[in-house]
């Protein structure tokens, strides 16, 4: 098939999600070019329910960045959470052990404005695209796509970000790159119910019949999850064997009461740990899920995207404005050492609270012992109010 346009660019980004535009962004600041290709549609990704927390330090990117006010009128500042086992909640106060808060602001708005952002400074972006290949990583990389109508395209670039998520096609580029997994025998199921807050903060449960989080969206719409079987099928769960599972998982002597309603919606979420290193290979460099995935537990996924994004941007303004070779040579390293302190945050805060099939009754009184150690604990509690809140970016 003819090529039917030809575009050359400093930086191609595959992949339009907020890591990709996230450094669309940060590129277009430092007056560095970009071209942002994604095989999704806007409206897909603004659909599609992702996990609310963001940290100290992801708060203040889109803020000072210029990406979003929004974040703080819309979005909903926490100084902690609760740690609910034995039927009673423990809070965690974040502002007293740490000084720092969370902001419940979902995925799918932190998009929006970002999409906005880019939109408003005549960002180039190309969404529901086809077929992307990309070719030449080594020297002279090139993004190629098939346009809804069926036209080829072509994207020559200095360099191409892969911020394709966890399904990545860029990170199979890489050669004789390491890959570090480790799965789960669980999974979450998440719904997003019609029903007033239950709380003012999250609710992380530890139960006999294993973990829930209560989170919340909105006066009048929650999002909740509770552990599951990886291979649950959402069409057989009716609302009513929904709110069994989290009320008997919520159940408890201090009084607290789980608000119900509607479920609106229901999705089984997959959940692992993973890690491919090096994230770079020649021109080509990774971001985000696309290098790293974590379980949702302490909701790290963004934040981690994020803050690859932010090294990344000055990496490749080091690089492609001030001709320093070496900047890319230390993306990797200055990447994956956040990302390993959040592979064992979400890693500790999974075991910490799930239930695992086949656990003994020593094993089950030992994970009570340690979330008793935590809220005894000044500093079990600060430790866990660090890594939620964000360790600083630097
Ligand atoms: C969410 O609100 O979707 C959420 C919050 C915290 C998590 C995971 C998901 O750890």
């Amino acid at each position: 098939m003819s090529v039917h346009s030809s575009t050359r660019t400093q930086v191609a980004i595959v992949g339009g999600g907020p890591a990709g535009l996230m450094l669309s962004h940060l590129l277009h600041i430092a007056g560095i070019e970009s071209v942002v290709v994604d095989n999704r549609t806007v409206e897909q990704i603004e659909t599609t329910h992702r996990a609310g927390i963001l940290e100290r330090d992801s708060v203040r990117l889109l803020v000072d960045s210029g990406a979003s006010d929004r974040v703080l009128t819309d979005g909903h500042e926490h100084g902690g959470i609760s740690l609910r086992f034995g039927g009673v909640s423990h809070r965690i106060d974040f502002q007293k052990l740490t000084g720092a808060s969370v902001w419940l602001y979902p995925q799918t708005e932190v998009f929006v404005d970002l999409h906005r952002a880019r939109t408003r400074d005549g960002g180039d972006l190309r969404y529901g695209i086809l077929d992307t290949e990309v070719t030449g990583v080594l020297d002279s990389p090139v993004v190629t796509y098939t346009d809804a109508a069926g036209a080829r395209h072509e994207i020559a670039a200095d360099l191409v970000v892969g911020a394709d998520g966890s399904r990545s096609v860029c990170r199979d580029l890489v050669e004789n790159a390491r890959q570090y997994y480790r799965e789960y025998p669980f999974a979450w199921f998440g719904v997003m119910v019609q029903a007033p807050p239950s709380a003012p903060e999250l609710i992380y449960t530890r139960a006999a019949q294993g973990f829930a989080l209560i989170s919340q969206r909105t006066d009048t719409l929650q999002r909740m999850y509770f552990q599951c079987d990886p291979n649950e099928d959402p069409a057989q769960w009716s609302d009513d064997r929904i709110w069994d599972q989290l009320h008997s998982r919520l159940a408890g002597s201090d009084g607290f009461r789980l608000q119900d309603g509607p479920v609106l919606e229901r999705t089984v979420l997959p959940f692992r740990s993973f890690v491919q290193s090096p994230m770079r290979h020649g021109r080509l460099l990774l971001a985000g899920d696309a290098a790293h995935t974590v379980p949702p537990t302490g909701a790290k996924g963004l934040n981690l995207a994020l803050a690859d994004v932010r090294v990344l941007a000055e990496v490749i303004e080091r690089a492609i404005d001030k001709g320093d070779g070496d900047a890319l040579d230390s993306y990797t390293e200055r990447a994956l050492s956040r990302v390993w302190k959040a592979q064992h945050f979400s890693y500790w805060m999974t075991t910490m609270l799930h239930r695992v099939s086949g656990a003994t009754d020593f094993d089950e009184q030992r994970q009570l012992g340690e979330l008793q150690t935590l809220i005894s604990s000044n500093a079990g509690s600060t430790y866990l109010a660090e890594g939620y809140t964000g360790w600083p970016h630097h």
